[in-house]
């Protein structure tokens, strides 16, 4: 039996960056508000002109991950791509990934988990890896937000929240069974897709009819998000997954020595935090600086944090992440 290692960690994010104060001068919002809400101070959000997107973003964290495993292009067996962004409303970006790598014709996924996606994304590389399908498998989360926001005041709860960037993980084979990824845990509850979702255009209403309808009240095409209603799920899915993880293991909390949660808003993270006894350098949080990167935000968060030097040989590293669907999970990695 085989078990997953991440060998390789790469990150991205656009140079420009969006403070909270930018965002006052073209929305009616400010500084502390989005603060002592969110534990948000800025963003990158890619700037008009850029070659930037999600591919292209997921493309350059990947190189770095690539390189950082010691590994080339032609060594990758398999892509997975996590985004609710991509380039194109079909196809997904990972195929986009083996055309920008220059790789060899090897399949490509795309996960469409929303804030999940990342969690989603390493339990399918770990699968293909544990049953000797594949033996480094590219992971990738990628996020394009700041192009489908509403940056007006009907707008401002949702779109200071979000960022864009990128982060990669390359998995490969061991068989050292005790290292690696020892388990991951997925849900969904789909009676709640509404409540944070961007619903036009869809199949169902394609763009010519809402161009025919042209209704200047029609703002399906934004991201809608039912805000105190998503936090209070987040708040108990996060609990939920971690626990789940931690018993699938035989582990209790105390076991845990670095806690990644997705960066959805620092006061969930907190509420973890005080939940699980866990001390503020055993939980990392990086959202002040890059908002929710959705998708891309465990993976960026991993990464920092390896590169911050706080992630040790023999760690137990849980990741865990709630958004959109509803959906939820977490991965429980001793690295
Ligand atoms: N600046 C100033 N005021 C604002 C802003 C803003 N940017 N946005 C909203 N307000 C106002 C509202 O108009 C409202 O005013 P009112 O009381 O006069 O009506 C007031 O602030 C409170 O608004 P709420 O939306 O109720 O604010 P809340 O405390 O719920 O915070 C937030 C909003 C930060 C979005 C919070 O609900 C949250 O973090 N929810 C969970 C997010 C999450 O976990 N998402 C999952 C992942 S995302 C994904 O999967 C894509």
């Amino acid at each position: 039996m085989y078990n997953s290692r991440i060998i390789g960690l790469g990150k991205y994010v656009p140079d420009h960056v969006v403070t909270n104060h930018d965002l006052s001068k073209i929305m009616d919002t400010n500084d502390a508000w989005i603060q002592e809400r969110t534990g948000i101070k800025e963003r990158r959000w890619i700037e008009k002109g850029s070659e930037d997107t999600s591919a292209v973003m997921g493309a350059k964290a990947a190189r770095i991950a690539i390189e950082r495993a010691g590994l080339t292009k032609d060594d990758i067996d398999f892509i997975v791509f996590a985004t609710l962004s991509p380039d194109y409303y079909f196809p997904g970006c990972g195929v986009q990934i083996q055309d920008m790598l220059e790789m060899p014709t090897i399949g490509a996924l795309d996960v469409r988990n929303q804030c999940s996606g990342f969690i989603y994304a390493i339990s399918v590389a770990d699968q293909f890896i544990k049953t000797g399908m594949y033996k480094n498998v590219l992971v990738i989360g990628a996020e394009y937000h700041s192009g489908g926001l509403d940056k007006t005041t009907r707008g401002r709860s949702v779109s200071v929240i979000f960022g864009d960037g990128a982060g990669a993980a390359v998995l490969t084979r061991t068989e050292d069974n005790a290292k690696g990824v020892l388990s991951s845990h997925l849900h969904s509850e789909g009676k709640h897709a509404e409540e944070l979702v961007v619903d036009g255009p869809n199949i169902k209403r394609w763009v010519p009819e809402i161009l025919e309808a042209n209704d200047p009240d029609d703002i399906s095409y934004y991201p809608y998000m039912n805000g105190q209603f998503v936090f209070k799920h987040a708040v108990s899915r996060f609990s939920e997954a971690i626990i789940e993880g931690l018993q699938a293991n035989n582990l209790q909390k105390e076991a845990i020595d670095m806690l990644i949660p997705h960066q959805a808003n620092l006061r969930i993270s907190q509420f973890v935090q005080k939940k699980f006894g866990l001390r503020e350098d055993q939980v990392f949080n990086n959202i002040q600086k890059y908002g929710n990167t959705t998708a891309a935000s465990v993976i960026i968060a991993l990464t920092e944090a390896w590169e911050e030097g706080k992630i040790k040989d023999g760690d137990l590293v849980v990741l865990a992440a709630f958004g959109s669907g509803f959906t939820w999970g977490s991965v429980v990695i001793k690295w």
